[in-house]
């Protein structure tokens, strides 16, 4: 079993929306050792659903994120999960602040697996309009398919 963990800031935009746009990619794959989670590096929306916003951007892609509830970064992820995937530096400085250090090459930027396209960090949609909205979801899909080529390459050579 591999065990991926998306992460962000709130766990209500993009964190959420790359678990569900993974695991949706997993599914049309037919990868079923892979398990997918989310979180957030702060507490503000711990219980909550996404943000409407990324439901109704995902929704019109085919993507349902309304049964997922934010939830906190902890220490147990950096055991729990092989890898832990993060939208920005800054949330990524963060997690590597709290990760143990024999754990850090665990963590790395999600865009590490879009590489063909020039930005490094998935923006931070919640206080803009719906392009950034949008944006997430594009940079999630390339990302997450340059994801799953990996994973199915390791799978293939195992
Ligand atoms: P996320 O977006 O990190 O993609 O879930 C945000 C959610 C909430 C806040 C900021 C960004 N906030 O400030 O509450």
């Amino acid at each position: 079993m591999t065990r991926l963990l998306f992460v962000c800031l709130g766990n209500i935009c993009r964190s959420p929306t790359a678990e569900a746009v993974m695991r949706a990619k997993l599914a049309a794959a037919g990868l079923r050792h892979v398990e997918v989670d989310s979180a957030g590096t702060q507490g503000y929306h711990v219980g909550e659903a996404p943000d409407e916003r990324s439901q109704r951007h995902a929704a019109r892609r085919g993507y349902a994120l309304g049964a997922l509830r934010a939830r906190q970064l902890v220490a147990e992820d950096f055991e729990r999960f092989d890898r832990v995937l993060v939208m920005d530096a800054a949330n990524l400085a963060e997690a590597a602040r709290r990760c143990p250090p024999q754990r850090r090459d665990r963590l790395a930027l999600l865009l590490d697996f879009a590489p063909q396209q020039p930005l490094r960090e998935v923006p931070d949609p919640y206080a803009g309009g719906p392009a950034g909205f949008e944006q997430v979801l594009d940079l999630v899909e390339l990302a997450c398919d340059g994801l799953l080529a990996q994973l199915k390459g390791a799978s293939a050579a195992s």
